[in-house]
């Protein structure tokens, strides 16, 4: 597929500066960052005080090693607002995302974070492609999933007129991405596909539709769905990476001319890859689970932060920062289905609020085209096996169902089946998930 826009446009100076005087602003960044933690989260501060280490032990990069790490159960334990560094007064907004079970997870943003973040966003389409006055139609969700504003206030920032679309809806979509003519788009990637089927459904053909480029992430994807993409939309499809606890989309992005994995913002997110069993770092070019410590953000700092995504960091090319490769998986056991992180815990906690379910289960994950669809099995107490009428069963899987939909964010297919009839593995353990998604390359 040939890159329709290949000039980068105007860069930023630090996009293009020295590999020194991009370390030299990280170190001077980090410093104020990990003492701005330690002297307002009392959670960073104990954590220091534990592990021995202080902000001036800080007078090198690789010192962060001796810095603790920050998981998400901290941010559970910590719970609305515990690990937020200003007042509550100075958050102009808050973001959630999953949790492992019940409560999500909360941030929050200064302006000066917001601002920020819609520079970074910014910065991303325009490594994209994206131009000032291009029309952009926004089909992450709005709400409290950071994709949906992350882009939008970013896509103003870039100069761009936004179309506000949201998730959902795809004969409007399609309708409004006929009647406006955008020239970009931000979705999920598995969406995407979706949306590119309405129109092969309408019979309007890849060289009629006036988009050139897509902006997607938010779940994994490969190459191979890239060309998928591109073939059927006729767009440039480019990476973007980011996260709810970090900040929302634009921690990193592809560039257009090199199309070879996303660009972290390193003026702003300081990357690591550690091992993920002993959480020693690793260099460059070895894959492990990528850990991110932020360098400016005022509301929720967050320091060696273990994102869980297995990756690697990959030399600059485009940009004068560093890459990271595909992720290839996670290090627990969150899925993300259509878009939307789910713990099988979650699932779990749904299942044990009907006493009439014993707290056997197991989420089967398929894919039917481009969307996932999730089964969840589960099974009846051993002394109600046999005795429920067909309706007692429909009635307990349709509550079920509501309570997933309603509390975890997902629909599912609920099958409710008799005592012990999900298989045990030979150790005696069920196996919680099923995943016959086929694999991205
Ligand atoms: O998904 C933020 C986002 C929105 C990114 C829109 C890109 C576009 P969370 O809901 O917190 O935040 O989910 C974060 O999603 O740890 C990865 O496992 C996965 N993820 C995000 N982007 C990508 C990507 C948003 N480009 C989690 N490729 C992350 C693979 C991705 N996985």
């Amino acid at each position: 597929m040939p890159v329709k826009r290949p000039s980068p446009g105007d860069l930023e100076p630090i996009e293009t500066a020295s590999r020194d005087e991009i370390t030299a602003l990280q170190l001077q960044r980090m410093q104020w960052s990990v003492r701005h933690a330690y002297d307002n989260v009392p959670h960073h501060r104990q954590a220091f005080d534990t592990k021995g280490v202080h902000p001036d032990d800080l007078k090198t990069l690789s010192d962060l090693a001796k810095f603790p790490f920050m998981t998400k159960t901290d941010l559970r334990d910590n719970y609305p607002f515990g690990l937020f560094a200003v007042p509550r007064d100075k958050v102009a907004r808050l973001h959630a995302s999953s949790g492992t079970t019940g409560k999500s997870i909360v941030v929050g943003y200064t302006l000066q974070d917001i601002d920020n973040w819609a520079n970074l966003v910014a910065r991303s389409i325009r490594a994209a492609g994206g131009r000032s006055g291009d029309m952009l139609h926004n089909a992450y969700g709005y709400g409290m999933f950071t994709g949906g504003l992350g882009a939008h206030y970013g896509a103003e920032r870039m100069g761009c007129t936004v179309v506000p679309m949201s998730g959902g809806q795809t004969e409007r979509q399609v309708q409004h991405i006929v009647d406006f003519q955008p020239q970009i788009i931000m979705v999920t990637p598995s969406y995407s596909l979706v949306i590119a089927e309405e129109f092969e459904r309408l019979g309007i053909t890849p060289d009629q539709i006036s988009l050139k480029v897509g902006i997607f992430g938010a779940e994994p994807w490969g190459e191979g769905m890239r060309g998928e993409i591109e073939r059927k939309l006729g767009i440039d499809a480019i990476d973007i990476y980011g996260l709810t606890e970090v900040m929302g989309p634009g921690v990193a992005c592809e560039c257009i001319e090199s199309k070879d994995g996303p660009v972290v913002w390193e003026d702003h997110f300081y990357p690591e890859i550690v091992n993920p069993e002993t959480g020693e770092v690793v260099p460059d070019g070895e894959s492990g689970e990528l850990v991110f410590t932020s360098l400016t953000k005022q509301a929720f700092p967050v320091i060696r932060y273990r994102t869980r995504d297995l990756t690697c960091l990959l030399p600059p090319t485009s940009r004068a920062f560093r890459r990271m490769g595909k992720i290839s998986g996670r290090s627990d056991d969150m899925l993300i289905v259509r878009g939307v992180n789910v713990f099988p815990t979650q699932i779990e906690e749904q299942i044990l609020r009907d006493q009439k379910l014993s707290g056997n289960y197991q989420i089967l994950l398929t894919r039917d085209g481009h969307l996932d669809n999730v089964e969840v099995r589960c099974e009846v107490q051993r002394e109600l096996s046999h005795t429920l009428s067909p309706m007692q069963i429909d009635a307990i899987s349709k509550e079920l169902q509501h309570h997933i939909k309603t509390n975890v964010g997902i629909s599912t297919r609920v099958n409710v089946m008799e005592f012990d009839s999900i298989p045990r593995t030979q150790t005696g353990k069920a196996r919680r998930v099923v995943d016959e998604r086929p694999k991205q390359n």
